[in-house]
């Protein structure tokens, strides 16, 4: 029996192909990103665009929708709340405990995700339909896999550590830290005049030590899905996401230094003192 992870990627081939899809992509995904050349969306959007543009508001929504959609239909069709149509493949009459935190952990993810786009960033610009297109494509995959690779592992051993409810403490941190570190963003927007430059040099919270400290969090978050779940796939979306982040958080600090006037040079791109 396995120590940290279900082995559901060893009883399903459609799973094992994506783990090794995923695992596959994340030096390249990390290097693009890290170069410049990767997801083309708020500073980043500038330069040629096959495809053309749309609005960041519109184009974020787009991205996290599908998501809060997709887990909160599973979540209230597992619990009977609402009869709502869910795909054959993630039916599951007898969930265990494990199966409803995620679910329900990834539903508030995204629906919180959804709610900040509304109501919360103050977006300058737009996002490339490109990268919007594979953003939302990436999402809405690795939720269906994240909820499908959990459907799988209900009928194989459980790990030998349970770190559920340690997940779930790191979940609550991540997500907290995250929506107040984008609340301060959204504050350097408010009362700004058109004359006054599109970004500033963030303060406050981690921003004093660090350029990201909301991807940070998100980080922290998808490291607390990741422990609730316990799935190899689920690993590795964390391993993705991270990797990603921390590309852009670097891309995002060299960015600071060359465009924002007295963006301090000490600051770090996203762990305060270290990286
Ligand atoms: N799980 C993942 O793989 C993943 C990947 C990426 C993002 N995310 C999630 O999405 C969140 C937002 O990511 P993001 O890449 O869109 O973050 P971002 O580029 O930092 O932008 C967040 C918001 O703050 C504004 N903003 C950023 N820097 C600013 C500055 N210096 N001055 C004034 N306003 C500023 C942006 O405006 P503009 O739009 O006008 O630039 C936008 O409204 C992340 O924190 C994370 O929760 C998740």
């Amino acid at each position: 029996m396995a120590l940290l992870f279900f082995e559901e990627y060893a009883a399903n081939s459609y799973l094992y192909a994506v783990l090794v899809i995923g695992l596959a992509s994340l030096l390249p995904m990390g290097l693009l990103e890290l170069k410049g050349g990767g997801l083309r969306y708020s500073k980043f959007a500038e330069g040629k665009s096959p495809l053309g543009e749309i609005p960041s508001r519109i184009a974020m929504f787009l991205f996290y929708f599908p998501s809060a959609a997709l887990a909160g239909a599973v979540l209230s069709a597992t619990m009977g709340i609402l009869p709502s149509p869910v795909p054959e493949f993630l039916k599951n009459a007898h969930p265990s405990p494990r199966f409803l935190v995620l679910t329900a952990a990834i539903c508030i993810h995204f629906s919180k995700r959804v709610i900040e786009v509304l109501f919360v960033h103050k977006y300058s610009g737009n996002a490339e339909l490109l990268s919007s297109l594979s953003i939302v494509f990436f999402y809405t995959a690795s939720t269906a896999n994240l909820l499908y690779a959990q459907r799988v592992a209900e009928d194989l051993a459980p790990p030998k550590i349970d770190l559920m409810f340690l997940g779930c403490v790191f979940f609550v941190v991540g997500i907290v830290g995250n929506f107040y570190h984008h609340d301060l963003l959204a504050q350097l927007r408010s009362g700004r005049s058109p004359q006054q430059p599109r970004y500033v040099v963030p303060h406050g919270g981690l921003f004093d030590l660090v350029a990201c400290p909301h991807y940070l969090f998100e980080i922290i978050d998808f490291i607390g899905l990741g422990m609730i779940s316990q799935t190899a796939i689920s690993a590795a979306t964390v391993m993705l996401v991270a990797f990603y982040l921390t590309s852009r958080s670097i891309s995002t600090r060299r960015w600071y230094l060359k465009k924002v006037d007295g963006f301090p040079r000490e600051r770090k791109a996203l762990i305060p003192f270290v990286l």
